[in-house]
């Protein structure tokens, strides 16, 4: 069976999850990005690739980093952007998700944007597209529930690679709340396939999905015996929303056992990297003088996640 995510020739057709992604589209969509680094930083003001295109910005649940971001990108690209405001939509009448996909592919839409709270939202509306005949429109997962967050797994793949050259060699280690994050799979997919040989999560057992290991990582419940001689350290948010009853004793007893601080910090490699999807919760899961000292990359991670979205776009559009 084709992968939906590429089209019979193999190219980027939906970006809906890194897992299954086969390596050189991961490296092609990194290497793309790396041009477009120039423009979000703001060296080169704007290209004219999707000129004339329209990206629906469609995101049910809440986003400041990705929804910003993906309206950065997209409009550096030169195409027209528009954000739907659920809140006013009529989804908040009880219009079906379809319905209202229908309705803005009706209004010409060349690529969706979709967050949304339940996993498979994004896959569901890009077989729907297959099923009706619209399948030139490209949809995009901008995370969904605890899935998948497909684009944010790339921008960290673009920061790893950025401050260490190569993934093969490396031994990265996530942090936190894997059993809820979409970000988490996301990023295990893809340092999987770009050859990261010691991948380790560090978290309670509360927070680990059960048979973990079958994803080709190393399960630590002792921090300390985690973080040492890492080159990486990916921190994840307590994913309280999504949490149903009492994973943890307290934020205070988590952060006591699993918060990343400048003393644990020093178990790592020293030219260690510590990354953060953000929101972040200081105190909780990392100690303001990790988050803002000298191995921190997390806002770079942001400005990066402009350049990479502006990849995937052109990339689905065909015009990298
Ligand atoms: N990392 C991330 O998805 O952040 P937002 O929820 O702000 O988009």
């Amino acid at each position: 069976m084709r992968n939906p995510q590429l089209n019979a020739k193999g190219e980027l057709q939906h970006l809906l999850t890194t897992e299954g992604l086969p390596r050189a589209i991961l490296t092609s969509i990194l290497d793309t990005a790396e041009p477009f680094t120039e423009v979000a930083e703001r060296e080169v003001k704007k290209l004219p690739l999707l000129r004339g295109k329209s990206v629906f910005n469609l995101f049910f649940e809440n986003s400041t980093r990705t929804r910003t971001t993906f309206e950065i990108a997209a409009k550096r690209l030169s195409a027209d952007v528009i954000n739907l405001n659920i809140n006013t939509s009529s989804a908040a009448k009880g219009e079906s998700l379809l319905d209202t996909v229908d309705n803005l592919a009706a209004m010409q839409a060349d690529m969706f944007v979709v967050r949304h709270a339940a996993s498979g939202a994004p896959h569901l509306i890009a077989e729907h597209l297959a099923n009706t005949g619209k399948d030139h429109i490209h949809v995009i997962n901008a995370g969904d529930g605890r899935h998948a967050h497909p684009t944010q797994g790339l921008l960290d793949m673009y920061t790893i690679r950025h401050y260490k050259r190569e993934f093969t060699g490396l031994t990265v280690a996530i942090v936190g709340d894997v059993l809820h994050s979409r970000v988490a799979r996301s990023q295990i997919h893809a340092l999987t396939t770009l050859g990261v040989p010691e991948i380790r999560v560090i978290a309670p057992k509360t927070l680990l999905p059960s048979c973990v290991e079958r994803l080709g990582v190393r399960v630590c419940h002792d921090i300390h015996e985690g973080l040492r001689g890492v080159d990486v350290v990916m921190m994840l948010r307590l994913q309280n929303e999504r949490m149903q009853g009492a994973l943890l004793p307290s934020p205070q007893e988590y952060f006591k056992s699993f918060g990343l601080t400048p003393e644990r910090m020093a178990l790592a490699k020293p030219d260690a990297i510590v990354m953060h999807p953000g929101p972040m919760n200081r105190g909780v899961e990392i100690d303001s003088a990790v988050a803002d000292g000298p191995h921190a990359v997390i806002l770079p991670q942001v400005t990066f996640g402009i350049a990479v979205r502006m990849a995937v776009m052109a990339m689905l559009a065909g015009v990298k």
